[in-house]
């Protein structure tokens, strides 16, 4: 299966790689191009994940981080993945609600 991860934080990066340690091809989506850059280099700044794991799975070919935008909308919209994730903040509103209106 194919899966897109918007958001490699606390969250997001956990899923992403055991994800892709259990098979599946998973595109890490983050807007902070440091965190893209750590992880590409292999290095986890989430203490659940060991930087080893993350090496695995990225010298496996099975998971790749990017702040490319353009490419991860590709991902989504030209080769659509078999699961999208949304692990990164929501946008508050007064009400305590949560606000989606930015997955549509
Ligand atoms: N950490 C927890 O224990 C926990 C528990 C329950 C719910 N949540 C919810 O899960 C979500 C993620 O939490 P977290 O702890 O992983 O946050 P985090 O701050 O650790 O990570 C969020 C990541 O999302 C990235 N990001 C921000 N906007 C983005 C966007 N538009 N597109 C792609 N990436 C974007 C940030 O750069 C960051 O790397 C939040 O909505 C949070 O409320 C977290």
């Amino acid at each position: 299966m194919k899966i897109v991860v918007a958001g490699q934080g606390y969250v997001g990066l956990p899923l992403a790689v055991r994800a892709a340690e259990v098979g599946h091809r998973v595109v890490g989506y983050d807007v902070d191009p440091h965190r893209v850059q750590q992880l590409t280099a292999g290095q986890s700044y989430v203490r659940d994940v060991a930087s080893a794991r993350l090496c695995a799975v990225l010298d496996s070919g099975a998971y790749s981080a990017t702040a490319d935008g353009a490419y991860a909308v590709s991902e989504v919209m030209i080769r659509p993945p078999d699961t999208g994730v949304f692990a990164c903040p929501e946008p508050g509103k007064r009400d305590q609600q949560n606000h989606l209106a930015q997955a549509a």
